[in-house]
């Protein structure tokens, strides 16, 4: 797909490939935790795929978020800036990302949620990008594996554009840096 910017755009799962992915996901999970599970997810890119998924499950399940500020490798310092507000002690906890990157989040919070001593953490997101991997995360469940390109779309953004997006799409990180903006206008005819 070429937009008004002249740059392509390479659509990695259309709508339809993403209720697809988002059925298989959620029948593992469903199918491992009879019980019922915790979906944590992570704010904000979680919250298009949390949703989908939650509905797509076939077992009780409860939601909360918790939110960091934007980890910095150069310092090594996160905080939360929202806790959970459910009690998951003996609880099974499945973590929600829009995408597994260098893992450094899921690291992060996967300490955090193992502190209040759950049953059982899981890690599923929808897009696993190992190659950057700087923590030694390999999460549970996977929607699409991705080698090293920018995506956008299905929750995930450039400067908080496109995250509404119903479609997971390749794009040229160079083209967004000269105009945020660049892709807006072919992405939204679909
Ligand atoms: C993104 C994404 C994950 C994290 C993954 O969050 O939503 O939480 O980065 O990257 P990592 O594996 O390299 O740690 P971001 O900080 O961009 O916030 P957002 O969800 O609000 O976009």
């Amino acid at each position: 797909m070429t937009d008004a910017a002249g740059s392509d755009l390479r659509i990695l799962l259309d709508s339809r490939g993403i209720e697809s992915t988002v059925e298989r996901v959620a029948a593992d999970v469903s199918a491992d935790h009879n019980d019922g599970v915790v979906l944590v997810g992570v704010l904000r890119g979680s919250v298009p795929f949390l949703a989908d998924l939650a509905r797509a499950m076939s077992i009780r399940v409860r939601i909360d978020f918790l939110s960091i500020t934007p980890y910095s490798p150069g310092t090594g310092r996160v905080r939360l800036l929202k806790d959970l507000d459910i009690d998951v002690t003996g609880r099974d906890v499945v973590m929600v990302e829009d995408i597994v990157d260098t893992g450094l989040t899921s690291e992060f919070l996967s300490a955090q949620l193992n502190r209040r001593n759950p049953r059982r953490l899981s890690v599923c997101t929808f897009v696993d990008r190992p190659v950057r991997r700087a923590a030694p995360v390999r999460p549970d469940y996977v929607g699409i594996g991705i080698p090293e390109e920018f995506v956008i779309g299905y929750g995930l953004d450039y400067e908080g554009r496109y995250r509404n997006l119903p479609m997971l799409a390749a794009a040229n990180p160079a083209v967004l840096k000269e105009n945020p903006d660049a892709h807006i206008a072919a992405l939204y005819r679909f």
